[in-house]
């Protein structure tokens, strides 16, 4: 691994791209100091310019080389939770790109949780650019393998560091405005970020919030169109499928009610930690089976599952 970890950060340096794992989903990274590297992000993902990037740091102190006039509560937050799921939006040090910012006056920012990643990161020196390592649009890759299947030959080295813990992309939380909004939910929740603030914060976004393409409402999307349906529907959904012949996929925590050669039936864990976990893999299975339409059973509306709901809904899009 160290040999690979070498070669990973000389190709870096050189202005590759190099896909690596962090706990939450794989990334496709470059030099972030690099607007030509960062370029080739784009061009591999075929995502619009305007997109901000996350830059990913070894550590907490290195905030203060891409962001200005950084809040006492990003320095909380990083100290509660970081390395970790949780990206924060700041103000922009000058000399931070347009490639990475999208043209905004913010930057977003993380540690990344995962020893493969940090150790990257400490032999790399700077910061690494890094979306999730798929095509735009398409789920986020979980293993070093669905990054191959994206990406193929756009990416120089994929560093394979196993299934990712976490499964759903970073929470986002944007601290460069009046008040803390999150836009984007993740598994870590409004309720522990509001324990370390004193505050709750938004949800939402602010009515001027930057493009970002987390917020699409079409993402994060299997081809195979889905559902989300409630326990009650989940068994008029077998019905119907046996009805209408059409071979239909099920991710549900309710045991299979019919058995059927129609019916293609996955259970999903019924906590959120492992639910999140297992979410994109179990998208991408239940895609490749070729069904006419994937079911999912909706999840709890609580906090806790705020970050899973978030990702089905817009799958459904
Ligand atoms: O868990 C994650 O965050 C993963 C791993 C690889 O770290 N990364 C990830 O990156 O999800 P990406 O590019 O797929 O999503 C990052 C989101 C995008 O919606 C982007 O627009 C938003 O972060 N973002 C980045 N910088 C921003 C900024 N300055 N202001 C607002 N949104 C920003
Ligand atoms: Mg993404």
């Amino acid at each position: 691994m160290a040999a690979d970890i070498a070669r990973a950060a000389a190709l870096l340096r050189a202005g590759e791209l190099v896909a690596f794992p962090t706990e939450t989903v794989y990334g496709l990274g470059a030099d972030a100091a690099n607007p030509q590297a960062v370029a080739k992000i784009f061009a591999a993902k075929g995502r619009p310019q305007d997109h901000p990037l996350i830059v990913h740091l070894a550590d907490a102190p290195q905030l203060d080389a891409w962001a200005r006039d950084i809040p006492e509560a990003a320095r909380k937050l990083a100290a509660a939770f970081w390395p970790g799921p949780l990206t924060l939006i700041l103000k922009r040090r000058p000399g931070v790109s347009d490639a990475i910012t999208g043209g905004q006056d913010s930057v977003g920012l993380r540690v990344p949780n995962h020893p493969l990643a940090l150790e990257l990161l400490r032999e790399f020196g700077g910061g690494l650019a890094a979306p999730s390592a798929n095509r735009f649009g398409r789920i986020s890759p979980t293993t070093a393998e669905h990054v191959r299947e994206e990406l193929g030959d756009a990416v120089a080295l994929v560093l394979d560091g196993g299934p990712c813990q976490v499964g759903i992309e970073s929470t986002i939380l944007d601290l460069s405005g009046d008040a803390p909004a999150i836009l984007r939910p993740g598994m870590i929740g409004v309720d522990a970020i509001a324990a370390v603030l004193g505050q709750a914060p938004a949800a939402g976004g602010r009515a001027d919030a930057p493009r970002v393409s987390g917020s699409l409402e079409s993402h994060y999307a299997p081809t195979t169109p889905l559902e989300l349906v409630s326990s009650d529907g989940l068994v008029f959904a077998v019905r119907n499928a046996i009805i209408k012949q059409e071979r239909t996929a099920f991710l549900a925590s309710m045991a299979q009610p019919i058995h059927h050669e129609l019916i293609s039936w996955r259970l999903a864990p019924a906590e959120p930690e492992p639910f999140a976990r297992a979410l994109y893999a179990s998208l991408r299975e239940l895609d490749a089976l070729g069904c006419g339409r994937i079911v999912v059973q909706q999840p709890p509306q609580t906090a806790a599952w705020m970050g899973v709901l978030d990702r089905l809904r817009r799958a459904t899009a």
